[in-house]
């Protein structure tokens, strides 16, 4: 794709100054590419229905056209021409959680470019919490599909930095509202399966949806070996992870037994001259003090974690450490999308201590 200078612009993430807003609105109509903030992660946003326009987003992120994208939208009656009907589990979750960190799966309509869902009949569709996301599909007038800011494969960012990283010369505007406030992407549910099940457990629990509706299945548990993921072809299904660019080990258990293995193995990688970066809860920090590894500091609650994990795998990756080690944190609430992610990080090599 051709070279294209890359501006960031700062944004008022509570009151959007609205120039700003509308000189990102007409890109968006022009058929080209903004990256803007969302309450999860920056999106790398298009506007939906120009298939063409799609296809920028695809190879930008050098994005398989497998992997379908998540249609944004402002308000509840942006939805009628995108679907075929609305499901009665989404009109009970709608008023609770939208908006939000939540995306459903809906019967696409034939106005879905089937390039926004990789060849699917349905699509899945979100609105935004955020007040610059808010502001750019309104002004924009039309949905906005955009997946997480990154370059496919690599770890969603939650500043306009990170984007910038992956992103530049590849968009000509980044939208600089700070940093995310949730830190990981948006619970997908599909709502088209009987009973509901979460796809992707994200910024709204389990407990959370469970609590409107109790029927809601949690995700499959089942880490995918790299020949299963090879062989997985269905779009929407792909098992995309989250991945630094340095291998990282997530370590399970109980507390005392993660943070002792942790130890044994930064003392072994040192002695062979590795650099060991590790993620680790606060409380963890005076443990591993003199370990010699670079320690980043999630924070001492799940939602705390959530927020900095990506900011804290990139930081680490860009401290150029041979490993990542991490540690596990409970799973409640949304502890079990951190919990998801750091899997992913993994690629499944997992420590059971
Ligand atoms: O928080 C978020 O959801 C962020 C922000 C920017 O909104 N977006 C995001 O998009 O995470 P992306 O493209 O990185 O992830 C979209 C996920 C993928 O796992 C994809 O497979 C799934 O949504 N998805 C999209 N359409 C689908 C469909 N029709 N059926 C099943 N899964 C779908
Ligand atoms: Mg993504």
């Amino acid at each position: 794709m051709p070279k294209k200078e890359t501006n960031i612009v700062q944004i008022n993430a509570t009151h959007p100054e609205s120039d700003r807003i509308r000189q990102a609105a007409a890109l968006i109509q022009h058929g080209d590419l903004v990256v803007f903030p969302t309450e999860t992660v920056y999106g790398l946003g298009a506007d939906a229905l120009q298939s063409h326009a799609v296809e920028q987003i695809f190879a930008a992120k050098a994005r398989p056209y497998s992997d379908p994208l998540i249609v944004h939208i402002a308000e509840e009656s942006d939805i009628l021409p995108l679907v075929q009907y609305i499901p009665d589990a989404a009109k009970k979750l709608m008023p609770h959680f939208w908006p939000g960190p939540l995306t459903l799966i809906f019967p696409a309509s034939a106005r879905v470019p089937r390039l926004v869902t990789a060849g699917l009949e349905t699509v899945a569709i979100r609105m935004p919490a955020h007040p610059v996301a808010q502001a750019l599909i309104r002004q924009a007038n039309t949905p906005i599909a955009a997946p997480s800011a990154n370059r496919f494969m690599h770890i969603s960012p939650t500043t306009a930095q990170h984007a910038f990283t992956d992103l530049q010369n590849r968009v000509s505007l980044i939208l600089d509202g700070g940093s995310s406030m949730v830190g990981v992407e948006s619970t997908v549910l599909d709502i088209c399966a009987n009973p509901p099940v979460i796809l992707r457990p994200g910024g709204i629990s389990l407990e959370a949806l469970q609590s409107v509706l109790p029927d809601v299945q949690p995700p499959r548990q089942h880490i995918p070996t790299e020949a299963e993921e090879q062989a997985q072809s269905a779009p929407g299904q792909m098992l995309v992870h989250y991945s630094p660019g340095v291998p990282t080990f997530l370590y399970e258990g109980a507390v005392s037994n993660m943070r002792s293995a942790m130890l044994t193995e930064i003392q072994r990688r040192r002695g062979q001259g590795e650099q060991v970066g590790i993620l680790v809860h606060d409380a963890d920090v005076d443990y591993f003090q003199h370990s010699g590894a670079a320690i980043y500091a999630l924070g001492s609650t799940a939602e705390q974690a959530a927020t900095k994990l990506y900011a804290g795998l990139r930081v680490l990756e860009e401290t150029e450490v041979h490993v990542i080690l991490c540690r596990s944190f409970p799973t409640a609430g949304i502890g079990l999308a951190l919990q998801d992610r750091l899997r992913k990080a993994a690629g499944g090599k997992i420590i059971s201590s």
